[in-house]
């Protein structure tokens, strides 16, 4: 490893003046007189790149992380040659870059200071491996917060802290360990209440201090490639997020079925073993809608074999599963087994496709079949041969999704934990050592994975899950938090990691509830469910060595809290769907940070616990043992209390009691929650009927459902269903707007409506403008049914 850090090395180069500069089209380029050249690329008034070279030229531009289908333009783009400075300017921002020394300022139009270079680019040459070291420093304010970077097991605001990416098989993670499983060099500095965002787009091993070691500055550096960054202004911090996002892609809409509740452990076998698990479920009426095989389904953990001893029948037992709504994923692994005999190995060796060392020899590790030899995903070629090797799983099988692991890539008995470094790679044509590309090894294997599930289920959409990923994975791929520990510190650390994923672009994911190593005691297993219900992917993983780990196996107020809360998000599909929808179309984060929620408010800065939910709903999970309740942060604006129905106004703490089988959620003012009946999988119901639970506002509010067949791509036709409801809550009155986008039909044809929190008694409803009698509604206790394409209701009483 390459020990390094900014204050130790004297060996450290600046560039120089600029003595030229050239602009064509959206991008400008400063030349300095040692050979450095600062490329300053304007994709959007508000997202900037910069890139340096110290060679005198730039390598091939290629990236893994950027979406390519993305739009860019702006609307401004100016370049002022001043006495000591080049200015460029947009709409948003102006950058100042200084002749004498090449050092950046971003600053707002009106002069106030974003970003400014401490030392600015500079770098260090590496003789041991050629290249170099790129260096960034920059000012960091007091009171500077810092945010994002993926799956770091640490406190929600980086400030102070420094952390490693290098994706790493970190089995039962520490709180503060670094570095973990995903890479995600990008964050959000917040400073003066204005958000601005910085993505540090290089796969090397990188570092980003924020203020740890000298205060008052923030720096990142890499191993190697370039100092290449993305610029993103906000001010607001869900700007940062939606454009990081936008640029390193989002994902598709995913199957319905796995926003529902999933079982796994290492490892359910053999067959009957799987069945008895699914037929719990059923018995005890805990919905579920997938079972996982961990690697003991395969013959000698060869991927794409099966072990005919456990399962002699997959085809049949996948079906009889499915008939039961149950839907099979499976386990695959980078390492092939080193077996002439296996199909998969002599095909790979056959057609060249494993990774080799740079002397020639195949790279080999031992992972779970002994020792392997790895696929080089990072090989187009090879990308196409892994996705065709789905056919028989996914299409004859008929296994729904795939998980794929021990990606980092993890090997077993070495120090390092992962391939030497000398390891080649093809990189899409750009030949390069595994120090460039280990980070990016697994998002390439998810992405192949992808392309055959995708090939193989369609008309279906695919469902894929990874361990380790790189920045712009969540185009690809679900995600889980890695080899977790059954311990309250590590509900914590879950709690955070998944609302650092949310605003790092990789929402779609969740931890091993009840964690992987060692065994959660009953009250740990039930909070720890009441949390995960809230997470965009929700599902129990054990390493199954430490004893049971289904809902069942914690006695019998655990079941009734795992089924209260599963059930809870079962009725919340609706609800988990629509912030899918808005995940996939605008980018925006399903769980919100309080920070992100209201950046204003320097109270959120600090505050890990309380979450938002979708938009409206604010879970606060309860993170120590023998709570009758919690302390916490109300944010800004009027909240129900889901379970009491009390109004609670924000910006305040509170104490909040709950009983063992709650945890404070609490209700946006004016919200309209979608629910669905309650479902022992996704698909039971045919076509569930909505109903909305409305909390009366006096003032607006917006709210929002979308729908579609659930699965497949006719919602890509406009075939989807994306309502608006507006409320508008006077004295003594309610209406509420309905306004839908797209052709889908839904099936059912009336919807209930049940008002919460009226502080009057309803005399009369009018649907469209016309009196309706409280029989032809089925007025109870101040629900209502009535059809589904009403434009306005109007709720009045006295
Ligand atoms: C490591 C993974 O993190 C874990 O989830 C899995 O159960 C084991 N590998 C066995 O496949």
């Amino acid at each position: 490893m390459i020990i390094n850090t900014i204050l130790e090395n004297k060996g450290d180069l600046f560039p120089s003046k600029i003595i030229s500069y050239k602009h064509e089209v959206d991008a400008v380029d400063f030349f300095t007189d040692n050979n450095v050249i600062l490329r300053v690329t304007v994709l959007r008034d508000s997202l900037i790149r910069f890139r340096f070279t110290a060679k005198g030229y730039f390598s091939n531009d290629f990236s893994y992380a950027i979406d390519k289908t993305q739009s860019h333009g702006y609307n401004v783009l100016e370049i002022q040659d001043k006495e000591d400075h080049y200015r460029i300017t947009t709409s948003k921002v102006y950058v100042v870059i200084q002749k004498h020394d090449c050092r950046v300022g971003i600053y707002e139009l009106d002069g106030t200071t974003i970003l400014e270079d401490e030392l600015g680019f500079h770098w260090e040459e590496c003789y041991e491996y050629g290249g170099n070291i790129v260096k960034m420093s920059k000012v960091s304010h007091e009171g500077e917060s810092f945010y994002g970077l993926g799956d770091k097991a640490t406190h929600f605001n980086l400030k102070g802290k420094r952390v490693e990416n290098w994706a790493t098989d970190q089995y039962a993670f520490q709180k503060d360990q670094e570095p973990l499983y995903k890479v995600v060099p990008f964050y959000v500095g917040l400073h003066n209440q204005k958000a601005y965002g910085i993505f540090f787009d290089n796969t090397f091993r990188s570092f980003f201090d924020f203020s740890h070691e000298r205060k008052g500055v923030t720096s990142f550096w890499a191993d190697g490639g370039e100092m290449n960054y993305y610029f993103i202004y906000g001010p607001k911090m869900s700007d940062v997020v939606t454009t990081y996002t936008h640029l390193t892609g989002k994902p598709e809409l995913p199957p319905l079925w796995t926003l529902g509740y999933q079982q796994c452990k290492w490892s359910y076998y053999p067959e009957s073993k799987v069945k008895e698990i699914t037929g719990k479920f059923r018995e005890l009426q805990i919905p579920c809608d997938a079972i996982y095989l961990d690697i003991d389904y395969m013959d000698g953990f060869r991927c794409f074999t099966w072990n005919k001893d456990y399962f002699p029948n997959p085809k049949q037992m996948v079906s009889d599963l499915a008939k039961d709504g149950f839907k099979t994923v499976v386990i695959i692994d980078p390492g092939i087994k080193i077996d002439k005999e296996y199909w998969v190995y002599k095909e790979a060796l056959e057609k060249d496709y494993f990774c080799k060392r740079a002397d020639g020899p195949y790279m080999k590790g031992k992972v779970w079949p002994g020792e392997c030899n790895f696929p080089d995903f990072t090989n187009p070629e090879v990308r196409e041969w892994w996705a065709g090797l789905f056919k028989e799983l996914v299409a004859e099988i008929g296994v729904k999704g795939v998980w794929n692991d021990m990606n980092e890539p993890a090997v077993m008995e070495v120090p390092t934990k992962t391939f030497p470094l000398d390891v080649r790679h093809n990189y899409d044509g750009n030949n390069c050592s595994h120090r460039k590309a280990h980070n990016i090894y697994g998002t390439q294997m998810a992405r192949a994975t992808y392309e055959g599930v995708k090939r193989f289920a369609y008309p279906k959409r695919p469902f894929v899950i990874t361990r380790s990923a790189y920045s712009g994975a969540q185009r690809y791929t679900s995600s889980w938090t890695g080899d977790n520990i059954a311990t309250w510190e590590h509900l914590w650390i879950a709690n955070i990691q998944m609302q650092r994923m949310s605003i790092s672009g990789m929402g779609f994911t969740g931890s091993d509830i009840g964690g992987f190593a060692e065994q959660p005691s009953a009250e740990l297993y039930a909070r720890w469910i009441q949390l995960g219900v809230f997470h965009p992917f929700c599902r129990t993983h054990s390493s199954g060595h430490h004893g049971e780990q289904e809902p069942w196996s914690f006695g019998e107020e655990v079941i009734n809290i795992t089924r209260k809360f599963v059930e809870l998000r079962y009725q919340l599909l609706p609800y988990l769907y629509t912030m899918f929808w808005q995940y996939v179309n605008d980018g925006v984060p399903m769980l919100k940070p309080l920070v992100y929620y209201d950046q204003t408010d320097i109270q959120t800065h600090y505050r890990t616990d309380e979450f938002i939910f979708g938009n409206q709903i604010l879970v606060c999970p309860i993170l120590e043992p023998n709570a009758q309740g919690r302390r916490m942060y109300l944010p800004e604006g009027n909240w129900y209390n889901y379970w009491t129905n009390e109004l609670v106004s924000g910006k305040k703490e509170l104490w909040v009691a709950t009983d063992f089988d709650q945890i404070p959620l609490f209700i946006k003012e004016g919200a309209i929650i979608p629910k669905y009946p309650i479902q022992q999988y996704v698909g039971q119901i045919e076509h569930p009927e909505l109903a909305l639970e409305v909390y009366y506002k006096l003032g607006k509010e917006k709210s929002y459902v979308y729908e579609d067949a659930q699965d497949g791509y006719d919602y890509n036709k406009g075939r989807y269903s994306y309502k608006t409801f507006t409320l508008t809550g006077k004295e003594k009155e309610v209406f509420i707007n309905q306004h839908k986008e797209g052709t889908y039909e839904n099936q059912y044809q009336t919807i209930k409506i049940c008002l919460k929190g009226l502080n009057f008694k309803i005399t009369g409803i009018e649907i469209d403008n016309e009196k309706v009698s409280f029989e032809s509604v089925n007025f109870v206790e101040n629900s209502l049914q009535i059809n589904k394409d009403f434009s306005e209701l109007h709720i009045f009483g006295e």
